[in-house]
């Protein structure tokens, strides 16, 4: 059981992308609007339980898909989820295929980020406070396995690992630029995710992927180009099942943290550490 006093205690955060507005299964005791230092979230957390699990749920893009993938306040998401006393995010988000055997509705459990955007705050650094995350594995081992072991054992396409390009976005990608993708090695793409899992890290929560694949990009030359349309229905299709990942990789989460998540705001920071940011 999750105790007291052990460092990956407290509820589990749940940032729900397009399509997923809320969750089936949690039991909402509380909506809380929380200021941080930087801002406030997306949208009110929804603080409650499933089953007697702890959670608290936000909406990425807000109720009613308010905020472009660049104007999400990610900053003010995390740090609202750490002052809920979370320690471990689990992350749901549809993506773009660049990969032929990754086929729409296919789930991916992303294990690495390539970051393009270029419009964003990407650090809770700065300003006197100077720290250098370690980030050479982005995703936590113990979220990841989690997810993993609720997708075998729902019997789901699952793709274990991926890498997945973020992209300032809004327009979706050119054919040249999603070719080039592909030559890189990359396997899913999407606009918010690695800004997430960068911030996360940074403040020492745990954070993992669940991908969904809704389209094939526009690399694909027996496909259409990918619209909102095309996102938004795979999504409706697909969001039962995500929300059904979800409630089983929740009971998968070790209740003691065996990754090294935590440690890193420690290991960042080479100025003073009261400056570690919260
Ligand atoms: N989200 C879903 N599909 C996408 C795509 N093709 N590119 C970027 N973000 C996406």
């Amino acid at each position: 059981k999750r105790g007291e006093g052990n460092p990956g205690s407290g509820p589990v955060g749940i940032i729900g992308g397009s399509g997923l507005y809320q969750m089936e299964g949690l039991t909402i005791e509380e909506e809380r609007v929380v200021e941080t230092p930087w801002g406030v979230s997306s949208d009110p957390y929804l603080i409650g339980k499933v089953g007697t699990l702890p959670v608290v749920f936000l909406s990425r893009h807000g109720k009613g898909h308010r905020y472009l993938p660049s104007e999400i306040n990610y900053r003010a998401n995390l740090a609202g989820l750490k002052s809920l006393g979370v320690s471990r995010v689990l992350s749901v988000s549809a993506v773009g295929s660049l990969k032929e055997e990754i086929a729409p509705g296919d789930m991916v459990l992303v294990d690495d980020f390539i970051d393009l955007t270029r419009q964003r705050p990407m650090s809770f650094y700065g300003n006197g406070a100077v720290g250098h995350t370690p980030y050479g594995r982005p995703v936590c081992s113990d979220l990841f396995e989690a997810f993993s072991g609720a997708c075998e054992h729902l019997g789901l396409p699952t793709h274990r690992g991926g890498t997945y390009i973020c992209m300032e976005g809004p327009a979706f990608s050119t054919r040249a630029e999603s070719r080039l993708y592909r030559q890189w090695g990359a396997d899913v793409i999407g606009m918010t995710n690695g800004t997430e899992a960068r911030l996360a890290r940074e403040i020492g929560l745990c954070y993992a992927t669940l991908a969904l694949a809704t389209d094939y990009d526009c690399w694909h030359p027996d496909h259409d180009m990918v619209t909102v349309a095309d996102v938004i229905r795979i999504m409706n299709q697909n969001v039962r099942r995500a929300n059904t990942i979800l409630l089983d990789a929740l009971e998968r989460i070790p209740s003691v943290r065996k990754c090294h998540c935590a440690d890193a705001p420690k290991s960042a920071l080479i100025t003073d550490p009261a400056r570690i940011p919260q």
